[in-house]
């Protein structure tokens, strides 16, 4: 089966390469794109769900041939862009390519192409980036409400059992913009739950303990007895576990009637805006993330803190789950391909370094990863869900309403070990 996979994995590549030479008319643009795109895909395909998915599988490498070729500085030559994003570039691609492989030959600019479940009808004429992009979706629309993520998604009932091409849209905005909001939605604890369970096993928390007849879902509680909040600083969730959370999907119940906003940051731009020289610096390390870290709470472990500060929240032992983690400091999507930072609250140190040592370019890195052209500032109303991708943000809770309280239910999805 993996035999068979690989084998048409490589054919797909090979269609892709005679794509890329006869638009670009050169066969060494072809080659350098294909092995740039190679060595990811070695690396994406000891992933445990693309392996499952060749035709993801192959989405994915499509993808990152046309997001190089679109962005190559190295070869100079620009792929045609079709007014939409790198991903529908690349279905539109690969489309192609298959269609091409089947003996057919078709007129990209004349054939609309499903992709991820929209309707993509290829533009061949240059848009900015930041053109409204509303069309590109077949069930839903998105609003964009900052310049570098989060997006309102519009036409999705969460309380109901969403066919599989709305969710490949849902998955596609979420891909876009980092950060999806639905407004207005009326969601038992059950419906959030099923419509977790469609991205993926849940991840509990080890030391928060769940709703009693939903242990899979938090209750994030704040009133005006709680001095502290949960998530009051700026971090990715779980990020001390060996798999993280890909996603957190939290849904307001009670809102303050002004504060309470949640901040999102967007960690691909943190990492692309880097220096090739910093890029350089930190290609390698990696981190040492932390659950539970007295070091930096005087000496208090979460129960102790929680209990007198956020007597609302149910904490937990967590056991023998392990709660010490090292990952990459620059991590690949493993969904896009792209590279973000992945830095947060958890992390105490540098892999093989001492805090001391650790310090200055963690201090560094966190305060460049949340400047504010890279955020977005989440505005809450009763009804919001929020559903954000752990693995290229971070977020961080305001705790600016002593006198009032906030009610949010809470599911985070597993994710992959990061690479
Ligand atoms: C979380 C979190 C943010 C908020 O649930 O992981 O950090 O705004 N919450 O409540
Ligand atoms: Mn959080």
């Amino acid at each position: 089966m993996a035999h068979r996979l690989a084998a048409q994995a490589r054919a797909d590549l090979d269609e892709i390469w005679t794509y890329i030479a006869r638009e670009s008319g050169s066969e060494t643009i072809a080659d350098r794109l294909i092995n740039s795109v190679t060595n990811r895909f070695h690396l994406l395909s000891n992933h445990p769900h693309l392996g499952r998915a060749r035709a993801r599988k192959t989405s994915v490498v499509a993808c990152e041939a046309s997001r190089l070729a679109r962005t190559s500085s190295s070869t100079g030559w620009q792929a045609p862009t079709f007014g939409f994003c790198a991903l529908c570039t690349a279905a539109a691609i690969w489309s192609r390519c298959s269609a091409v492989s089947r003996g057919r030959t078709t007129n990209l600019g004349a054939l609309p192409i499903a992709a991820f479940g929209r309707i993509i009808v290829p533009n061949l004429e240059n848009s900015p980036m930041n053109a409204p992009r509303n069309t590109q979706y077949r069930y839903l629309e998105t609003h964009k409400i900052a310049g570098a993520l989060g997006a309102d998604v519009e036409g999705i009932d969460l309380s109901q059992d969403l066919p599989d091409d709305v969710l490949a849209e849902i998955r596609a905005a979420l891909l876009d913009n980092l950060v999806i909001l639905f407004r207005n939605q009326k969601i038992t604890p059950q419906q959030q739950l099923n419509f977790a369970r469609r991205w993926g096993e849940i991840h509990l928390h080890p030391f928060m303990q769940g709703m009693a007849d939903h242990p899979e879902i938090l209750e994030i509680i704040k009133t005006p007895q709680d001095k502290k909040n949960f998530g009051g600083s700026w971090h990715t969730d779980q990020m001390f576990s060996p798999q993280p959370a890909m996603g957190t999907m939290l849904y307001a119940l009670e809102v303050p009637s002004a504060g309470g906003d949640t901040m999102f940051t967007n960690q691909y731009l943190a990492y692309e805006s880097l220096s090739d020289g910093m890029k350089a610096m930190i290609a390698d390390l990696k981190t040492v993330c932390v659950g539970d870290n007295g070091k930096q709470h005087g000496g208090q472990s979460r129960a102790q803190r929680y209990d007198r500060q956020m007597a609302h929240m149910k904490v937990k032992e967590p056991g023998n789950v392990q709660t010490t983690s090292v990952h990459p400091l620059v991590r690949t999507h493993p969904e896009t391909g792209r590279k973000a930072l992945y830095i947060g609250g958890h992390v105490q140190h540098f892999d093989g370094m001492t805090d001391e040592e650790s310090e200055p370019l963690i201090a560094f890195l966190k305060q460049h990863s949340t400047r504010p052209e890279f955020t977005v500032r989440v505005r809450w109303e009763t009804g919001t869900l929020t559903f954000w991708d752990n693995r290229c943000t971070q977020h961080f809770a305001i705790n600016d309403y002593p006198a009032e309280t906030r009610i949010m239910h809470r599911i985070t999805v597993r994710g992959d070990t990061p690479f």
